[in-house]
């Protein structure tokens, strides 16, 4: 007999991604993302992908192509954040559809890796959904200068085979 799961949502692009849209899915907390410790300044997303339910948008990825040095390369990344599923429907495969989406479109936009920060209980999330940890300091900017990224760094790969280079990692913006 076969199992008749229901149909995946669609992924849809988003034409406008505000506090509004994000309150929407997580609620109006004041640190919806956990990450408030760290006293970051983040960079809002270019590209917003999401998924409605009844209406409801219930589900976020952004993407933001970003201008980072990598040993002695200047070169670019696509930087994905404001990931986040309307917490009652969390643990069903809506971050894994919405981050999927996202990356296929990142493939397209030219750079050859991904790149995420996030609260360390998370990377074994990311990593279930192919993103690699980077085990070394990543340097970003804020308003004051350059700071270590105190969140855990991760990427994949937008195109096969392609390795993270060796270096010291620069992100020349604020991060996403
Ligand atoms: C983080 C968040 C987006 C996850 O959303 P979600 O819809 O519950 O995630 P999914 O159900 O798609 O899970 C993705 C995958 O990770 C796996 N996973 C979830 N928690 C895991 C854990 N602790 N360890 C290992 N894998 C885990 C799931 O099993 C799933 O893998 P599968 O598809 O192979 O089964 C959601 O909890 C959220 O919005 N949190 C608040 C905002 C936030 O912190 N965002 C992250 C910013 S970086």
């Amino acid at each position: 007999m076969t199992d008749h799961l229901p149909p995946a949502p669609p992924v849809v692009r988003l034409t406008e991604y505000t506090k509004t849209e994000q309150i929407e899915i997580i609620g109006d907390s004041d640190d919806p993302f956990g990450v408030a410790d760290a006293g970051l300044t983040w960079l809002p997303k270019e590209d917003h992908f999401g998924i409605r339910q009844k209406g409801r948008l219930v589900a976020h990825a952004g993407l933001l192509r970003l201008p980072i040095s990598i040993g002695e390369a200047d070169t670019q990344v696509v930087g994905v954040g404001g990931v986040a599923v309307a917490p009652d429907l969390r643990g069903r495969g809506l971050a894994r559809l919405v981050v999927s989406a996202a990356v296929d479109h990142a493939r397209t936009m030219g750079p050859q890796h991904g790149l995420l920060f996030c609260r360390p209980p998370l990377v074994p999330l990311y990593q279930r959904l192919g993103w690699r940890m980077l085990e070394q300091d990543v340097h970003v900017e804020q308003p004051g200068g350059s700071v270590i990224m105190p969140l855990r760094t991760m990427w994949t790969p937008l195109r096969d085979g392609a390795k993270w280079p060796a270096g010291e990692v620069r992100l020349r913006s604020l991060p996403m």
